[in-house]
């Protein structure tokens, strides 16, 4: 990638608006090495998020998604390729990309409140002023109430709420979240999405969410970038066209189901056995 083209402009989706990306990831590779074995768990990678874009990401299980996001985040080198955030280069794990990892933990001896306060008087903010800004978080995130009680005491859905707030409250310039409502029953997962629209809408940030599911990824997005297997890499992509602010009135949009049905096409393309695997 030459510097002209990480200067080119991106198309906001659905809008006419061109602008500077504000996440660049630029050829990514990665291999795994363990002794003899290696893995390719992603090749050339390459994909734009404009400032304020609400990126989703299927795939199938194993095609890289989590690799993707923690290279994103700074927690794992790439073997060839760059990430730059706001034209800077992502080399180590920093506040600027927040990350909300596929199984987020909390500090159960800790307070709601005091988990989502952590970050910040980890980061040397004033602990008066850290809890004082993190209740701020708590309340976006539909807690009122819960500030005192542990993470034991509350459900599964709240734990994420607790989660989502934790990183929020870092202020990140870009949202990485990985399937951060895998682990929930269907109902609370519906509830969450609407939640996370609400959310988003209220804060702007700039999101990367990764997903198994593909109506999660047209409810939230605003592009869905899908991901295929052996080696991950993006296979398809396409703009989400339909109005914010979404609520539960969006999954009964005919364009939903229709782009289901185009990007299930897509992705089970990508999950069936390919000729030389189906053979073994
Ligand atoms: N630390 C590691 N060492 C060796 N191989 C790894 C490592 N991390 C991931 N892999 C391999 O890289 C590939 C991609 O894994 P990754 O966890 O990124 O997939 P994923 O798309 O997030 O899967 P899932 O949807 O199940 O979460 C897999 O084949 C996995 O075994
Ligand atoms: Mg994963």
């Amino acid at each position: 990638m030459t510097p002209e083209n990480s200067q080119a402009l991106i198309e906001v989706p659905n809008t006419q608006r061109r602008v500077k990306p504000l996440l660049e990831i630029n050829g990514i590779c990665k291999t795994f090495r363990r002794g003899k074995r290696t893995v390719e768990a992603l090749t050339e990678v390459d994909l734009q998020v404009a400032d304020g874009e609400f990126l989703t990401i299927p795939g199938p299980s194993g095609c890289g998604k989590s690799t993707l996001l923690h290279i994103i985040g700074g927690f794992e080198s790439a073997t060839v390729g760059s990430v730059l955030l706001s034209g800077e280069p992502v080399t180590k794990p920093s506040r600027a990309p927040g990350m909300m990892f596929q199984h987020g933990a909390l500090f159960p001896w800790k307070s709601v409140l005091d988990n989502v306060a952590r970050p910040l008087v980890a980061a040397k903010e004033g602990r008066r002023e850290s809890r004082q800004a993190a209740m701020e978080y708590v309340e976006l995130v539909g807690l009122n109430g819960f500030q005192d009680s542990y993470p034991g005491e509350l459900s599964g859905g709240m734990r994420q709420r607790v989660a989502l707030a934790r990183t929020l409250a870092m202020k990140p310039r870009v949202l990485l979240m990985d399937e951060p409502f895998g682990a929930l029953d269907a109902q609370t997962r519906e509830l969450m999405q609407e939640e996370l629209n609400r959310i988003w809408s209220a804060t702007g940030t700039t999101v990367v969410f990764i997903t198994h599911d593909i109506n999660e990824a047209i409810f939230l997005g605003d592009r869905v970038v899908v991901m295929g297997a052996r080696p991950g890499r993006i296979v398809h992509e396409e703009p989400v066209d339909l109005p914010r602010p979404r609520t539960a009135e969006a999954k009964k949009d005919l364009r939903m189901l229709e782009q289901h049905n185009r990007l299930w096409d897509v992705l089970r393309q990508e999950m069936l056995p390919r000729g030389d695997e189906a053979s073994r």
